[in-house]
């Protein structure tokens, strides 16, 4: 197995990632630190709770509150896109598998910093959201990158077309400093999933396929539609020919590598000082000649990650 932690700004398809890290046989996963992103940070905190119950996992306290605003600018919203990020359940009579379990009183950085430290070189870190939790365990702790094996991002783009602005995705535009940092931190083997092209070409769930997966009335497919209905009629209101799913795509592809068809190794910066371009990523591939800081996922296989999600949603949860 895998060994796991899942740092997450938790709305819709953040919890659809959670559910592969906490029901994918490949994956170990030892931790959840939330960070401030999508919707109001205690409603993050709550949506993680209410998908760790699902997946009959609740007994465990493997969710961390971690940085609760971006390191250098005023929190940005996405409520408009998430709604409250996870349709409307709120407790433990909407968890498949019964009781809403606690919070960890360890903060998330110290939680990573710790987790890491324990097996060095061994655990896997997915961020999918803002990257503030991460760059703030870089700045807490000059031997953290050192003791990830894996840094895995969902965020930025790699056509230079952004979802919050015209150049910018949500998770470096909402703390593009925080995003620099880790960029320029020296994890040994640093992974990107960026929002164009893979998650709009590749990724896209159309209607049908999103309904061809949640047919059989298995209680996780019900807890999948209440999750993220409302991305697939946000994405369809703007003109994209179904759902998006970056963040389970993005955790899917650590545990699955063969869901990876091509990566390229790249050079990864992020705008800090333009307020028209704030927070876009330049992937800037080898012909340039600068030393490349990441590899960035190039094609994603749309038939094996609609098996995947297909096959995760049809399990029961664990008893
Ligand atoms: C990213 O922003 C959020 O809306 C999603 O959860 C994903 O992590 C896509 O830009
Ligand atoms: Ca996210």
């Amino acid at each position: 197995t895998i060994p796991l932690i899942i740092d997450t700004d938790t709305a819709q398809d953040d919890a659809i990632a959670l559910l592969f890290g906490l029901l994918d046989p490949a994956a170990d996963l030892r931790a959840i630190t939330i960070v401030a992103g999508n919707v109001g940070f205690e409603q993050q905190v709550a949506n993680a709770l209410l998908t760790v119950a699902a997946a009959g996992r609740s007994d465990e306290r493997l969710v961390h509150r971690g940085c609760v605003r971006p390191m250098m600018r005023e929190w940005t919203s996405a409520e408009g896109v998430h709604g409250d990020g996870i349709g409307g359940l709120v407790g433990p009579e909407d968890a498949v598998n019964g009781r809403v379990g606690e919070v960890s009183d360890e903060h998330a950085v110290d939680a990573l910093i710790r987790l890491c430290a324990e097996a060095p070189g061994e655990v896997t870190v997915v961020a999918i959201g803002p990257l503030t939790n991460i760059a703030t365990a870089v700045v807490k702790d000059r031997s953290f990158p050192a003791t990830v094996k894996s840094l895995v991002i969902m965020g930025g783009s790699n056509n230079g077309r952004g979802n919050t602005t015209p150049s910018a995705e949500f998770n470096f535009y909402a703390d593009p400093e925080a995003a620099r940092i880790v960029f320029e931190a020296g994890f040994d083997d640093v992974l990107v999933l960026p929002w164009e092209p893979v998650t709009v070409r590749d990724g896209i769930l159309t209607r049908t396929e999103y309904e061809s997966i949640t047919s059989t009335g298995a209680p996780l497919q019900a807890f999948f539609r209440a999750a993220c209905d409302k991305t697939l009629e946000v994405c369809e209101a703007v003109g994209l020919a179904g759902s998006t799913h970056p963040d389970s795509m993005t955790v899917a592809a650590v545990l699955h590598e063969d869901l990876m068809r091509r990566t390229g190794r790249y050079r990864v910066e992020i705008e800090t000082a333009s307020a028209l371009t704030l927070g876009h990523s330049v992937m800037a591939w080898p012909k340039f000649g600068l030393a490349a800081n990441a590899r960035v996922i190039e094609e994603v296989d749309h038939g094996r990650y609609l098996d995947l999600l297909g096959d995760l949603l049809a399990t029961p949860g664990l008893p």
